[in-house]
């Protein structure tokens, strides 16, 4: 990430997670793949698509990062046993957890394409590809969230409101101390440690104009009753990416 040791330890520790949290969304979903109305049902095999794309770049990526000389096979054993924790309770939670994970990427996703200067200094292709994956996530933002609607259509609207949040808290409070552990152990590869690590990256992530900081506002809007993804303005967004892609 142009040299800058808190991006690259931030971004490495979301890319780690990828390829193994992209298998675990497919899995949740290939287990509701047939019993969707067709035009869901296609929704989901194009997402699944994608997200086997995304995780065989990421661990291409991954592997760059460790020839680079970070080590990533403890972060790796950890989110192998957590995901299987995870998936072992129900297809139900399962895929309320997707749909919030798919929150995440949606709204880092947006970040990353609003944002061009957080890759100030980096590689091209290393650009293209989070741009890509972020353009690829608001594409298919929607597909978890209407499966679990779908799924959940029996229930209440309140019991799916409650339901959703319950399980959004809980999954932000995961994602948010395991990324950050993540990223404390790359830092400190990089010989930063101690204190002096934690300080820089609380400032990185809930500083002012913090990388995480400036998602709760877009983080939030998932609590409204009447919540969908695409209630944001992200359509013309991924129409210009497409774009630019293109030319
Ligand atoms: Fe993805
Ligand atoms: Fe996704």
């Amino acid at each position: 990430m142009g040299g800058d040791p808190l991006a690259s330890a931030w971004f490495t520790a979301l890319s780690v997670s990828f390829p193994r949290g992209e298998d675990f969304f497919i899995a949740t979903l290939r287990a509701y793949r047939g019993d969707l109305p067709p035009r869901l049902a296609a929704d989901v095999r194009a997402f699944i698509a994608q997200e086997a794309n995304h995780a065989r770049e990421h661990t291409l990526f991954n592997r760059l990062a460790s020839e680079a000389g970070y080590d990533l096979t403890a972060i790796d054993a950890r989110l192998l046993a957590f995901i299987a924790e995870t998936s072992a309770t129900s297809s139900f939670v399962n895929l309320v957890v997707t749909a919030c994970l798919e929150h995440f990427t949606a709204i880092i996703a947006h970040d990353v394409l609003a944002r061009p200067d957080t890759f100030t200094g980096v590689a091209p292709e290393v650009l293209a590809l989070w741009q890509w994956h972020a353009t690829e996530e608001i594409e298919h933002k929607a597909v978890a969230f209407d499966t679990w609607m779908y799924a959940a259509r029996r229930l209440s609207r309140w019991r799916r409101w409650k339901i959703r949040c319950l399980i959004m808290l809980k999954v932000t409070a995961l994602f948010v101390s395991h990324r950050t552990r993540d990223a404390l152990e790359l830092m400190a590869q990089d010989g930063v440690t101690g204190h002096t690590a934690k300080r820089q990256l609380r400032r990185y992530l809930w500083g002012r104009d913090g990388a995480l900081r400036r998602l709760v506002p877009a983080w939030a809007r998932w609590f409204r009753p009447g919540f969908h993804p695409w209630n944001g303005q992200d359509q013309a967004r991924i129409q210009t990416a497409k774009i630019e892609a293109i030319a």
